[in-house]
């Protein structure tokens, strides 16, 4: 279980929020393999359905005041190109939280990809992948996040976002 915070913060245009009526906005990436939460080991990724998440996700995030935008997928190429959209209105937002799954171990592409968005960004894993098999400790894209949340199941996802309002904030201040 782990997190971290303060890790290579970067702050979106100003730290003014792009969503409406003051709101922040935050989209929240899914990649490989994660459309298949609910059938995957529940030991390690529990039984929530993606769906199911992104709807916990959401109600959570209102609550703290924030609104969320959704995205997945298991090609590698469009969750890049999702990535790059992000730069720019209309797609913009004003954080990102990323669960690439195993691409975060190896896949540099999406580690420059992330860099080009230049939005904040907190990296987040369901399952403890310091505590896994060692090829799972390495991440391309913790040195560009703000923060890693790991381990905790879909509860970390209410520390994620608890994260994600207090950095806002703080680029607001
Ligand atoms: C994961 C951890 C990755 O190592 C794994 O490949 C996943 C899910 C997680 O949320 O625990 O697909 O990102």
């Amino acid at each position: 279980m782990s997190a971290q915070g303060s890790r290579g913060a970067r702050r979106g245009s100003e730290g003014a929020p792009r969503g409406s009526g003051g709101e922040y906005l935050v989209e929240v990436m899914h990649g490989v393999n994660l459309d298949q939460l609910g059938n995957r080991d529940p030991a390690l990724y529990g039984t929530l359905t993606l769906a199911q998440l992104e709807r916990r996700i959401e109600a959570r995030a209102s609550e703290l005041g924030m609104r969320t935008r959704f995205f997945h997928s298991n090609h590698e190429g469009e969750f890049i190109e999702r990535l790059h959209s992000l730069r720019s209105p209309p797609a913009s937002v004003d954080a990102l939280v990323l669960n690439p799954g195993a691409w975060t171990h190896y896949a540099w592409a999406i580690r420059d990809a992330l860099e080009i968005a230049a939005v904040p960004a907190l990296e987040i894993h369901l399952s403890d992948v310091q505590g896994r098999e060692p090829w799972r400790r390495e991440s391309v894209i913790r040195e560009l996040c703000f923060a890693t949340v790991s381990g905790r199941g879909p509860d970390g996802y209410d520390e994620a976002l608890e994260l994600v309002r207090e950095h806002l904030d703080r680029g607001r201040a």
